[in-house]
């Protein structure tokens, strides 16, 4: 696969030369009849919503390789190849999206005002504006006290009155900070009040200093257990720790995020920048995986019978799930993942399924180049929905508490990028419609339900740890 994955390279490369990126492709292509800033002339606005002759991905794709010459629009499907085509298509929906919401402000919430959305108004409460640096998760202990991991490599404590316990607990794992990696998931077990197990999810592996002097990093995403006793991390047990051969020196997409149910634990090891990777069995990167919660291999996961598979491969071709959440009423998985420049996806996981990175997306290169020019092949599931543009999903929970009614059910997706949080309606496992309900007062890193029906918020530049209440309260 290695190989292959090579020649896959080389074969496109070989096939278009050096790529062109969409913007240039577009300025020397259609702009002298559709506008530098796509608001038409001899040809119609490619920005405006309006779109003659269709307006699916599909149809414009058709405009475009077909064209219109009766009508003055060239055919480009000679001259451009697929994946340049379908870049302008991608192109063409950010530039109509952001036209499309220019001016249109989102009231930016702060403390001392009521934000409106659809279902409910609610306040903000600052939990901790200082002291955390780069927190990625939280989790609820019993006891009203909150946990939560700092991409560096520590677990603080937030007290049970809300405050940032100054020292962070003692002798937990090193954690290789390399990139988007680090300490990143924390989860209790669901018997956690019985068996004290605090889960981690970390980038794990080793930095050495290389002969140039700079260092030479190799890590791949782990999961490992253990207690807290008062301050002191104990008992510690890996779960999950993959052989130091799958270690890479990438610096992204490590995935993490776990699920517990019903003695299993779900959890995400993303691409790595591996690319076709994701489509290798033989791989744990790019890949949702299911062990017991001990560690053990389960002997009904869907590859343990395929010859030389990763055994706890739960669902594959995924580039970076940072979102992961478990529908209780159906036992339904779902996952938020990040594409390429475009192409952010929402999936409903099923066992032994391949969400088709990077054969199939709905994203370009971030660089503006040309990826591919399908986004469906048999075999390969479809996301439930996906973004263009990109809105960087990070955390994803269901709300299930009781202090925001109408809400119950509802998966709440944070982002990194766009710096909000949406509310997503699911009916029969189907993406209905969705809501932006917090918008640009960070980068919003973690979504979780307490234990008390708020909603809590990890935010990023600036750091700190919020949470939603309503605004009757
Ligand atoms: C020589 C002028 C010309 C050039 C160059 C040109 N177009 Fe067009 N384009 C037109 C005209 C005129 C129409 C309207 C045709 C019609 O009404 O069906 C059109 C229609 C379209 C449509 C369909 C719009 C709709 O409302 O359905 C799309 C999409 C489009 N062009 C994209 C492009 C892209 C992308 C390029 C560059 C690769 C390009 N065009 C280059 C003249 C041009």
């Amino acid at each position: 696969m290695r190989s292959l994955f090579i020649l896959y390279i080389g074969f496109s490369s070989l096939a278009f030369g050096e790529q062109i990126k969409v913007d240039d492709l577009y300025s020397k292509n259609c702009s002298g009849c559709h506008g530098a800033k796509f608001e038409g002339g001899q040809g119609g606005s490619l920005v405006d919503g309006q779109w003659k002759n269709g307006s699916t991905d599909k149809d414009i794709y058709q405009s475009i390789a077909k064209g219109n010459p009766q009508l003055g629009m060239t055919p480009w499907e000679g001259t451009l190849n697929n994946d340049q085509i379908r870049a302008l298509v991608i192109f063409l929906r950010e530039k109509e999206k952001q036209h499309l919401t220019q001016g249109m402000s989102f009231p930016t919430p702060s403390p001392d005002k009521v934000t409106k959305t659809e279902l409910h108004d609610y306040r903000i409460e600052t939990i901790i504006d200082q002291g955390l640096k780069n927190p990625w998760a939280i989790a609820f202990l019993p006891d009203g006290r909150k946990l939560i991991t700092e991409k560096a490599g520590r677990l603080r404590i937030i007290t049970s009155d809300g405050k940032l316990d100054p020292v962070a607990i003692e002798g937990t794992p090193p954690v290789i900070e390399h990139g988007q990696g680090g300490m990143m998931e924390v989860a209790l077990h669901p018997d956690y009040p019985t068996n004290g197990w605090v889960y981690l999810g970390i980038s794990d592996g080793t930095r050495e200093k290389g002969a140039s002097g700079k260092d030479k990093v190799r890590c791949i995403t782990a999961v490992v257990r253990g207690k807290i006793k008062d301050h002191q991390w104990t008992s510690q047990e890996w779960i999950y720790r993959p052989d130091p051969k799958f270690r890479s020196g990438a610096g992204v997409h490590f995935g993490t995020r776990f699920v517990f149910d019903k003695g299993y634990i779900y959890f995400v090891v993303g691409e790595r920048g591996g690319l076709m990777e994701a489509q290798n069995l033989s791989l744990p990167n790019g890949k949702i995986h299911r062990l017991f919660d001990d560690g053990r291999v389960p002997s009904d996961n869907p590859f343990v019978k395929t010859p030389d598979a990763i055994p706890s491969i739960w669902s594959y071709g995924h580039r970076n799930p940072q979102g992961l959440t478990m529908d209780r009423r159906d036992g339904s998985l779902y996952d938020t993942e990040h594409g390429p420049r475009g192409g952010d996806e929402v999936n409903r996981i099923k066992p032994g399924s391949n969400y088709g990175w990077p054969v199939i997306t709905y994203g370009m290169n971030y660089n503006g180049t040309p990826m591919v020019s399908i986004t469906e092949k048999d075999g390969m599931e479809q996301p439930l929905t996906y973004w263009v543009p990109s809105i960087a999903p990070s955390g994803l929970d269901f709300y299930n508490g009781d202090q925001f009614p109408k809400w119950q059910n509802d998966l709440f997706a944070g982002a990194l990028a766009q710096q909000e949080i949406r509310r997503i309606h699911l009916v029969d496992q189907k993406v209905v419609s969705q809501e932006i309900i917090l918008k640009n007062i960070g980068r919003v890193r973690d979504v979780a339900t307490g234990p008390d029906g708020f909603l809590y918020v990890i935010l990023n530049d600036p750091d700190r740890l919020i949470r939603l209440v309503p605004a009757e309260n």
